[in-house]
């Protein structure tokens, strides 16, 4: 005990807080979410997410360059159809908008970046929720089939890694079943394990144009109040076959990553939600916070609590000052 034990020796020169650093945070580790829409020459800023657009496949490209150039490994993309209807059927079109996408990056990137593409209808449907409705509810095995056809799609547009994100009963082994049956075996799924009906997914909505029409997604999203059975949901995930597991808020449920951590093999992503960006974003443009320190700080926090892979719309900006 003090005087002999003292903390503070090994906090003295940045050299040696640097030999004592128990979590580093690398370029390695981040996963960007763009949002892509139809039309050309398309680079429309979000309102509630400053700095964060919805681009036409045309300027997507460029934009993806940019990050690809500062060593980010991947993308997960979102689309807004030009048109939406009962079934959701963009999400699963041959010529869908993330479809062709996917095309498009792949073709410029080729093996140098992995192209991640959400799985779910709430962007396709005319409703706005995550899978097709039958009596005023969302029927979850009418769903898993329409899932299941809107991965192996993605799949045959060239996708590298499929993330279903409806929180379906049954998604991730519908969806395993789907790819391999159709010859994508060797596509591994990121699953939103533990996704939470949570309010900070406000700016994301207002993106995607995705905000349900009537209720909510309580039915099918997890009570923020559930930690044990987060832990359920991801438990099921990892046994239905999925490679990657997710955690979805991050910051308001760094105890639900932790837990996460302590029951899985699997690499674990969280992502930094789009009202996680927004609160950051708009203090520091208020002067209040400084935006890289607690960008940093809180992707630095996510990493200590047991996350391997971050979803963060700050992926550039951290890539530059990782620098
Ligand atoms: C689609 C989906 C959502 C998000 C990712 N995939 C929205 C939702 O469930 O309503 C939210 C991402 C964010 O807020 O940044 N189901």
């Amino acid at each position: 005990m003090f005087p002999v034990e003292r903390p503070r020796r090994l906090r003295r020169t940045g050299v040696l807080r640097r030999m004592v650093r128990e979590t580093t945070l690398t370029v390695d580790d981040l996963i960007y979410p763009v949002f892509v829409q139809e039309g050309t020459g398309m680079e429309q800023e979000i309102s509630s997410m400053p700095g964060q657009f919805r681009y036409s496949v045309d300027r997507l490209v460029p934009a993806v360059e940019a990050a690809v150039r500062l060593g980010v490994p991947a993308v997960i993309l979102f689309g807004i159809p030009a048109e939406k209807d009962e079934v959701g059927s963009g999400a699963y079109a041959e010529e869908g908008i993330v479809q062709r996408a996917i095309h498009a990056l792949k073709k410029a990137f080729g093996n140098d970046l992995v192209v991640i593409a959400d799985v779910c209808l709430c962007e396709y449907t005319s409703h706005g929720h995550c899978g097709v409705i039958h009596n005023h509810d969302v029927d979850n095995d009418a769903t898993l089939e329409l899932l299941g056809k809107t991965a192996v799609s993605l799949a045959e547009a060239g996708a590298d890694m499929v993330a279903p994100s409806a929180m379906m009963d049954g998604q991730v082994q519908a969806i395993r079943d789907a790819l391999d049956r159709a010859g994508f075996s060797r596509v591994p799924i990121m699953s939103y394990a533990a996704k939470f009906a949570s309010f900070f997914y406000g700016p994301f909505r207002e993106a995607a144009e995705s905000a349900p029409g009537f209720g909510d997604r309580r039915g099918y999203q997890m009570d923020p109040a559930n930690g044990r059975e987060a832990l359920r949901e991801l438990l099921l995930d990892d046994e239905e076959g999925a490679d990657i597991l997710m955690v979805k808020p991050a910051m308001p449920y760094l105890d639900v990553i932790a837990r996460a951590r302590e029951v899985t093999l699997k690499p674990l992503a969280a992502y930094q939600v789009s009202g996680e960006y927004a609160m950051l974003k708009a203090a520091a443009r208020n002067g209040w916070l400084p935006e890289r320190d607690v960008v940093l700080e809180s992707l630095m926090a996510i990493k200590r609590a047991g996350a391997d892979l971050i979803l963060t719309y700050f992926a550039k900006e951290v890539a530059e000052w990782l620098k």
